[in-house]
């Protein structure tokens, strides 16, 4: 580690009052005191110095190239002094780190959590308090945060707005998001920095929530990319009691700086010392493959907290939910009115005649799953409430644990146990956030009690009490209220509009899945952007997996409502090349039993694919045109390729070096037919099998809109 420090010249002596004076002045405004640390390889350099007035800053180099470029740390506190200036250093201590741990699941088997780490104390004379900002330089990266030791002088603290930076080094291409505080369900922007605020007005629409947007807020995670071909992705790690971070672009300077999630009260935090800020993350090469292998925010959470963990297990699952999703059915039972569900006996009500979870209905897709050897049928729409609920936005609709008279839970348990099939629970919580946890004791029991080991909840619609947003730092603990809460009874969760993932499953890792990014389901609302699967392994990714609910073979949404035009952007070969590039322990196959059974040839890649992995091998990649990767499937010799593509369609050029050498195998590949396209001839795919090796090669055509996916199983050996 380097150090440089420049001090005040003397001065001519004065009175000693005048003399003091000086000296006050020299300390407060004295020039730079620069520490440094690099990466274990060498090739990132991070720099933390006062600037005069005690400012302090950081910044960041990759391979001598500028990241960041200076930027000032701290907060602004509500009714106390800012933590942004007046600093001194009062100890900077660096140490390193290098242990290899294994996730209860993920794409590879070991992972290596290898650092340096500066920890700066920086003590505010003017105000008797200290703040320590911790640095940790990885190869593929920086994460830093604030630790708030226990101190008379700042025990309780309100946040006013946190003042982090990144400084950017240039006019950067920039994949995006609008700067909501409850949603982000929006298709990415990719612009350069500076046509960002000429590109929001469109951007935010047309799904905005009641969010009144910044002109130039973006959310995390933020990919960009420099002119010269540095990629940097910009995230937050662990974000645990604390409000969720999204950025403020000066586009002038491409200067990012942190903006919090309000509370009811525009407050950005309420905090009691001993505490910790999230890391914020930036993530960097010059290689675009490097970003989705990197493993730094997950490296930057804390190790499991759960002794056993034997009850948490990768999930492949069908659902009554594409049904629903296109408007072939309805999740309500009976049409809505005014029902209050504490005094509505819906015996009496009579069906709409399109409630699809019904037990019959049910059952066929549990013998679709029993079929193929699927883990779990999700239902949605089996509870009551749905009727009142829909645009009402009353905080009582749903009690979660009383089915609609058509759906019998000891039925279905016992058929779904007799075929080795689990039901996978929903909670949709209508945004009723404590409505939901004065019932989360009893609708866990239930689930329990029924043989469920598996919820999907739903936080859809402006949250109530009215006021928070769902990513600010009430909600944020509410969800991990949720998962920590649903361990206590070994289930797992797959939050949808919850906030966005920041490495939190390996600490907790019955948080399976999470939505919280534009999924399938707007294939039938007007439609995701062709290119949308080539980028958010490298946005919303960053954080952790997503419930993106691939699969769907019947790319016309009127071929089940016939009011509803939409339609998939994407070819069905790339439909189950998705299962491979959009990482995810759990992964839906979401389109219909009886259109799957139509393409049962294509279905087979569905029923083969692993969930988990031993290891993972990012062979093309480049934001917003293609991702091509391989991937081990878990205590197996097999490997699954996927490959994705935007528009323009490509020739995909792949080594299958990472099979063993001297072994021979046999690849089925899934492939876009010649005359593919993914709005006029979306069905069109070819299956081949091929025998390879480590030595193979392979050129593979994609289809604008297309790609493909590859099994490779080891050949049986010879006799
Ligand atoms: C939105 C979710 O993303 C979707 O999957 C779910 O079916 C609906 N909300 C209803 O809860
Ligand atoms: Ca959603």
């Amino acid at each position: 580690m380097q150090q440089s420090s420049f001090f005040c010249r003397p001065r001519p002596a004065g009175t000693a009052g005048r003399a003091l004076a000086i000296l006050w002045l020299c300390l407060l405004f004295q020039p730079a005191k620069a520490e440094e640390i690099k990466s274990p390889n060498a090739n990132l350099t991070l720099t933390f110095a006062l600037q005069a007035g005690g400012v302090p800053t950081y910044s960041l180099t990759y391979k001598g190239r500028a990241v960041i470029k200076p930027s000032h740390l701290g907060l602004d506190l509500q009714g106390a002094p800012a933590l942004t200036n007046g600093f001194a250093v009062a100890a900077a201590k660096a140490t390193a780190f290098d242990q290899t741990w294994q996730p209860v699941w993920g794409e590879v088997k070991n992972i290596r959590n290898h650092y340096n780490e500066l920890a700066v104390t920086l003590t505010q004379a003017a105000t008797h308090r200290t703040m320590i900002v911790h640095f940790r330089v990885f190869d593929d990266g920086l994460g830093f945060r604030y630790e708030f030791p226990r101190q008379p002088e700042l025990a309780y603290f309100v946040v006013k707005e946190e003042r982090t930076q990144f400084a950017l080094a240039g006019d950067h291409k920039a994949f995006w998001l609008p700067g909501d505080y409850d949603t982000q369900e929006y298709s990415t922007t990719t612009s350069k920095l500076s046509e960002v605020r000429g590109l929001m007005k469109t951007a935010v629409t047309p799904n905005a929530s009641q969010t009144t947007f910044s002109p130039t807020g973006l959310q995390t995670p933020l990919m960009l990319k420099s002119q010269d071909g540095l990629y940097i992705n910009i995230h937050e790690a662990a974000l645990v009691d604390y409000s969720c971070l999204s950025l403020e672009l000066d586009d002038q300077n491409f200067v990012l700086e942190s903006r919090l999630t309000p509370d009811a009260q525009g407050n950005k935090g309420s905090l009691q010392t001993p505490c910790l800020s999230p890391w914020r993350t930036v993530i960097v090469s010059d290689k675009a493959a490097d970003i989705l292998e990197s493993k730094l925010v997950l490296n930057l959470n804390e190790p499991t907290k759960y002794k056993d963990t034997s009850w948490i297990k990768p999930i492949k699952y069908v659902g009554v939910w594409w049904e629903m999703i296109t408007g072939k059915s309805t999740w309500a039972y009976t049409t809505g009115g005014n029902i209050k569900l504490d005094s509505t006996d819906y015996s009496k009500l009579k069906p709409n005649g399109t409630h699809a979870a019904n037990t019959a209905h049910v059952k066929e897709y549990i013998d679709f799953a029993a079929q193929h050897k699927l883990d779990a049928v999700l239902v949605e729409g089996w509870n009551t409430g749905w009727e009142d609920w829909f645009g009402q936005g009353k905080d009582y609709v749903f009690d979660f644990v009383t089915p609609y008279p058509d759906f019998d839970v000891q039925e279905l348990h016992r058929y779904a146990a007799s075929k080795n099939v689990k039901i996978i629970m929903h909670h949709e919580t209508s945004g009723s956030v404590r409505n939901y946890e004065r019932h989360l004791d009893k609708a866990y029991q239930f689930m329990a009690d029924n043989g469920y080991s598996a919820v999907k909840s739903g936080y859809v619609g402006n949250i109530l009490p009215r006021g928070e947003h769902h990513y600010g730092q009430w909600l944020n603990n509410h969800y991990l209220y949720a998962v920590t809460k649903a361990a206590e009874y070994k289930i797992m969760v797959n939050g949808h509009e919850a906030v966005r993932p920041t490495g939190l499953s390996r600490t907790y890792p019955n948080l399976i899945g999470n939505e919280a990014a534009r999924g399938t389901e707007y294939e039938a609302f007007g439609g995701n952007n062709v290119d949308h699967t080539t980028i958010l392994p490298f946005t919303r990714l960053i954080g952790g997996p997503m419930d993106y609910t691939p699969g769907i073979f019947q790319t016309r949404i009127s071929a089940y409502n016939p009011q509803n035009t939409s339609f998939v952007h994407s070819t069905l070969a790339r439909q189950l090349a998705l299962y491979v590039t959009m990482y995810s322990p759990l992964q839906m196959a979401a389109d219909l039993p009886e259109t799957y059974n139509k393409f049962l040839d294509a279905f087979q890649f569905i029923q083969d694919v692993a969930v988990d992995w031993d290891d993972t091998k990012v062979l093309e990649a480049e934001p917003g045109d293609y991702i091509t990767i391989a991937r081990k499937a878990k205590g197996k010799s097999s490997w699954f390729v996927g490959s994705t593509c935007d528009e323009q369609g490509r020739t995909s050029t792949i080594s299958l070096r990472f099979l063993d050498p001297g072994k021979s195998y046999v690849a089925t590949v899934y492939a876009d037919a010649k005359n593919a396209h993914y709005e006029k001839n979306p069905q069109a795919y070819t299956i081949r099998k091929v025998t390879v090796t480590s030595k193979s090669k392979l050129a593979q055509y994609c289809a604008p809109g297309g790609g493909y996916a590859i099994s490779i199983t080891e050949s049986a050996p010879r006799r």
